[in-house]
């Protein structure tokens, strides 16, 4: 019996350093803030949904702000045709005007095509940053976890703990960083049929709604001294990881995109790390 409830705690112990266990309570961390009751949190605080039938949408936010920090939560995307929804999830400042926001928002599709994962950077209102992915599982089968590592030198997007996307900061090249305004974590759902799935052209089918996107296990690591992350910089392996996902996942880069920018780049564009 000894023995027995011994294992027993080291595997729940084991667990929990795994973060298969959450010690989050989504209730306490969180505010549904629009969708009359299509935004929900069940199970004693440990899922939240958020449902989008013809009628609305529906959005949740964090009660905490946060400045830098390794912020990230589990999400399962609308399943089968989610073609028309979108299900934005990202950081964001408060004052609209001169806003900071680290984005990303998932782009359903019909059933069998891949999720658009299209994320970007507003620093002070200003963004036209967007790079979109395709993932490499299927995003609607499992939770998979979309984190944010946001600290004074960069921000990285990533998914399962592999680097998506880097944004480094560069002031010395005149490109600006969110750096002086803390963030909230947002998410909801919303039509955008008229552009979101290839380009406009398939619309949502509502004989399918209400279309569900489940969150669990949100954590926000926010530590501020000693961090060993606020300065790590990417490792070899991550680099590799983010040249693996740039290679064959990555659909468009604003940095590439010559028809937008006929009068150069942006000057992050041209930085080679
Ligand atoms: C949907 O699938 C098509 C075809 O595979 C793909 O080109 C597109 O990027 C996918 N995503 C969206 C949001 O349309």
């Amino acid at each position: 019996m000894a023995i027995l409830s011994r294992s027993a705690t080291s595997i729940i112990a084991m667990m929990i350093i795994m973060g298969q266990i959450s010690c989050s309570n989504l209730a306490r961390d969180f505010d549904i803030t629009w969708g009359n009751g299509r935004g929900k949190i069940l199970n004693n605080g440990e899922l939240l949904t958020l449902t989008l039938d013809r009628d609305s949408g529906s959005g949740f936010q964090s009660k905490n702000r946060f400045l830098f920090g390794n912020i990230g939560m589990q999400l399962k995307l609308v399943p089968g045709n989610s073609a028309g929804t979108v299900t934005a999830y990202y950081l964001s400042s408060e004052r609209w005007d001169t806003h900071d926001e680290i984005d990303f928002e998932f782009l359903g599709n019909v059933s069998g095509q891949p999720y658009t994962v299209h994320t970007n950077v507003y620093v002070a209102g200003k963004g036209e940053r967007e790079q979109q992915f395709h993932l490499w599982f299927d995003p609607t089968k499992d939770f998979h976890t979309y984190s944010v590592l946001w600290t004074p030198r960069t921000i990285l997007f990533m998914v399962d703990g592999t680097p998506l996307r880097e944004f480094r900061s560069l002031e010395s090249k005149g490109v600006p960083f969110p750096k002086s305004q803390a963030m909230k974590l947002y998410s909801s759902i919303w039509n955008a049929d008229q552009w979101a799935t290839q380009g406009g052209r398939v619309k949502t089918d509502w004989t399918l709604a209400p279309f569900t996107a489940s969150y669990r296990n949100f954590y926000a690591d926010t530590c501020r001294a000693g961090c060993r992350w606020m300065s790590e910089e990417l490792d070899p392996t991550a680099r590799e990881k983010l040249r693996w996902v740039r290679r064959n996942f990555m659909i468009y880069d604003y940095c590439t995109d010559a028809k937008r920018f006929p009068r150069g780049f942006p000057p992050e564009c041209y930085a080679r790390f």
